[in-house]
């Protein structure tokens, strides 16, 4: 396990994914009934960005910050640009929030979140920056595992699976992970984000999805920042719902786009509904 988030927080592909979970959590948290969040891959929760990995690949600042200096972003960046600026000011300095940090701020006191992380150094960051909060656990285990586990088996529930994909299954695994966790709860909500390198692993992926979530609605939002020339590099970013709610293609697509051609070299972007 190589894969350390710090060098990557903030970038385009962050600010597709935050964007879309913030926009998804409000969605889903109107809902008089307690929702529960599973977070596979929950990293560390917070980033710093004048840390040495931020200033060494740039990605943050080819990213958020660029974000955070842009005036004509649409709405669902704008909430994400709203939330880094308050993680900012809760934590007195320049930081980026992760996914577990996002969520917990945004749940209700009846809601949960269980958030899960392998790395027992960035499992420790999380758990000092998430302790004390009634409605939070995080987990020092196999998020693949915990997906269907974790999960209730009805009720109102969203399971973002967000693997490193830096081993050659994690797009079986995550596949795998997507199927358990429908047979567990029909109804959850899933979120899975992916790198988009070539299409030849992206059609292969979709197939196995398509595949576990039979007669499940899906959509599909991909960024390309880049035209997918050099399959060795991450060109964009796909990510995958299942179960999404009414009303959430039109902002999603707006994010894709504003980050595909803001952001972008030649990028543009997609939203597709396979099935
Ligand atoms: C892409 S990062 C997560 C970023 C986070 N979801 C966010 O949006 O802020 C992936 C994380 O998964 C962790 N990880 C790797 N394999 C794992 C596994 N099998 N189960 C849980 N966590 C794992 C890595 O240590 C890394 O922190």
């Amino acid at each position: 396990m190589n894969y350390r988030h710090a060098f990557h927080a903030g970038n385009f592909a962050d600010l597709v994914k935050h964007a879309a979970l913030i926009e998804l959590l409000s969605r889903l948290t109107q809902a008089k009934a307690p929702l529960t969040v599973i977070d596979t891959h929950a990293g560390a929760g917070r980033y710093d960005l004048g840390g040495p990995e931020a200033q060494r690949s740039g990605e943050a600042a080819a990213g958020v910050a660029r974000l955070m200096a842009a005036t004509d972003a649409p709405a669902p960046l704008q909430a994400l640009r709203r939330a880094v600026a308050a993680a900012e000011k809760a934590w007195s300095g320049p930081a980026y929030p992760g996914s577990p940090w996002l969520t917990a701020e945004r749940l209700r006191p009846r809601d949960r979140l269980v958030a899960c992380e392998l790395r027992p150094e960035e499992h420790g960051a999380l758990a000092r920056l998430l302790r004390g909060r009634a409605n939070v656990e995080t987990r020092c285990t196999d998020g693949f595992a915990a997906a269907a586990q974790a999960l209730p088996a009805r009720g109102p529930a969203l399971a973002l699976i967000d693997p490193p994909f830096e081993r050659a299954d994690d797009y079986r695994r995550t596949a795998a992970a997507a199927r358990a966790a429908l047979v567990r709860n029909a109804g959850a909500v899933l979120m899975i984000w992916l790198p988009l390198k070539d299409l030849e692993t992206f059609d292969a992926f979709l197939r196995s999805l398509e595949d576990a979530a039979r007669r499940t609605p899906l959509l599909i939002a991909e960024t390309r920042i880049r035209p997918l020339s050099d399959p060795m590099r991450m060109n964009g970013c796909v990510l995958a719902f299942a179960n999404p709610p009414a009303g959430f293609e039109a902002p999603l697509q707006a994010a894709c786009d504003w980050v595909a051609e803001t952001l972008g070299q030649g990028g543009s972007a997609r939203i597709l509904t396979p099935g």
